[in-house]
């Protein structure tokens, strides 16, 4: 058992009147590094928890799932549920907050640019850059884990796949954090962290705007010119629409894999058996990466709201009520998987692979870049295999960021060395 793990009163809200007290701790600072067993106590009390801002917290497995595989309930809503009196974080609406048949329609379009073959031809250059990153980090021996390698790695490729220059990469970065920030419920956010969300609103639809107008102009090999291009008997992206999925693609392109790299370290820091069982059978890399989404999921919740009456675990919903999926504590879910709170590698792997995980939602808004994702953490891993490189953590305590969605690390010192015998070609 980890340090920070026994630190963690044994017997939290053991008692019923505890569980409502448990549910918020979990998203307490303190408690942010390891929200789980408030999870575990709250979800083996109740599936439904009610919350001061009226929408109702979902902690099971199964009821998660069953929401987001029916359209009665909308994503169309989180503006209203977390940001009320702001109008869609003041960015033209992304198809990730829109039903049927909008979403439809935008998905389609969006989905014939950004293919499955889009992000397997990104192999060798995400194979490239992260074999750069990982010379810099032998190099320099100790690190930050999150600017040395999970924050750079999927921003520089979303970046650069969306065209955008390299010297524009910090700034993208900056609003996207800013962003990801005010993806949290209103009330949660200081009042500069609220004027924050709405400059880089502002900066990233002046930038996109700009570089949407070059590429019409004279396209390029990327993904924006691509966007411009798609056409679908007679349908084409607008430049709002273009807009809005400029930037669903790159704060969704790399705000959350920062916390699958960053994440997915720490699991093999923490579980040095199944780091060692990974080095020894690299071919449980691709299940290693699913396992790593389900055990400390990238994305801890999401919203749903509902269209018209609907029941849900006992509990009638009426039209216009909403909840708050928790995928942190659905994919702890005991009744979903065995020995949830192991960190098993080999969960995913074989005949009979264990139930999806929730980490990249179900149904129609299932993640567009899951494959991508998947594909940066598996190279990652692969390269920690093939350098057989050792980690030591170098601190105790490790800082989670001021977020509760998009729950991560903000800073995570380590110390990377690569056993002089590994082939490096
Ligand atoms: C570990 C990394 C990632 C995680 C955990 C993740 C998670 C999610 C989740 C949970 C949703 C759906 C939210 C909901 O149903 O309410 C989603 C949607 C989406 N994601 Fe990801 N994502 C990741 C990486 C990416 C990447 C790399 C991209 C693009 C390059 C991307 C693009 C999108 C888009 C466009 C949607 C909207 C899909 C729709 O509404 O139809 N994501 N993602």
């Amino acid at each position: 058992m980890s340090a920070h793990e026994t630190d963690i009163e044994p017997d939290v809200a053991t008692s019923r009147a505890d569980v409502p007290r448990a549910v918020f701790d979990a998203f307490s600072p303190e408690h942010w590094p390891d929200p789980y067993p408030w999870y575990a106590a709250a979800r083996a009390a109740d599936p439904l928890f009610p919350t001061p801002l009226g929408v109702h917290l979902v902690t099971r497995y199964q009821d998660c799932a069953a929401v987001l595989q029916d359209n009665n309930w909308s994503h169309a809503h989180e503006a209203e549920l977390f940001h009320p009196g702001v109008d869609q974080l003041d960015l033209p609406t992304s198809f990730l907050w829109m039903d049927p048949p909008d979403h439809t329609r935008l998905r389609g379009l969006v989905s014939k640019a950004f293919t499955p073959r889009t992000v397997a031809d990104l192999r060798p250059r995400i194979e490239r850059l992260v074999t750069d990153l990982f010379d810099a980090i032998i190099e320099a021996r100790e690190v930050d884990v999150i600017t040395a390698l999970a924050y750079p790695l999927p921003l520089t490729i979303i970046a650069e796949l969306l065209g955008a220059p390299a010297e524009d990469h910090p700034n993208l970065q900056r609003w996207s954090g800013a962003l990801a920030r005010g993806f949290d419920p209103d009330p949660l956010l200081l009042p500069e962290e609220r004027d924050a969300r709405s400059q880089a609103a502002r900066e990233f639809v002046a930038y996109f705007r700009a570089l949407i107008t070059r590429r019409r102009a004279e396209p390029a090999d990327d993904l924006i010119s691509g966007l411009a291009a798609v056409e679908e008997q007679g349908d084409i992206l607008t430049e709002n629409e273009m807009l809005a999925t400029c930037v669903t693609l790159l704060v969704a392109g790399h705000e959350t894999s920062v916390n699958l790299v960053a994440n997915g370290i720490l699991a093999l820091i923490r579980n040095p058996d199944q780091y060692a069982l990974l080095r020894s059978a690299p071919e449980l890399a691709a299940p290693a990466v699913e396992e790593m989404l389900r055990y400390d999921s990238p994305v801890h919740m999401t919203t749903r709201l509902a269209h018209q009456r609907a029941q849900l675990a006992g509990h009638t919903f009426g039209a216009g009520d909403g909840v708050v999926l928790l995928f942190g504590s659905a994919n702890r879910d005991p009744a979903a998987f065995p020995d949830p709170e192991r960190f098993d590698i080999t969960r995913y792997a074989g005949q009979t692979p264990a139930k999806r995980h929730l980490t990249f939602s179900l149904g129609i808004h299932y993640c567009l870049g899951a494959p991508l994702a998947r594909l940066e953490m598996e190279i990652v891993l692969r390269e920690l295999i093939r350098r057989g490189i050792t980690m030591t953590p170098l601190a105790d305590d490790l800082a989670y960021r001021r977020n509760l969605v998009l729950r991560g690390i903000a800073s995570f010192p380590a110390r990377f060395e690569q056993q002089s015998s590994a082939a490096v070609p």
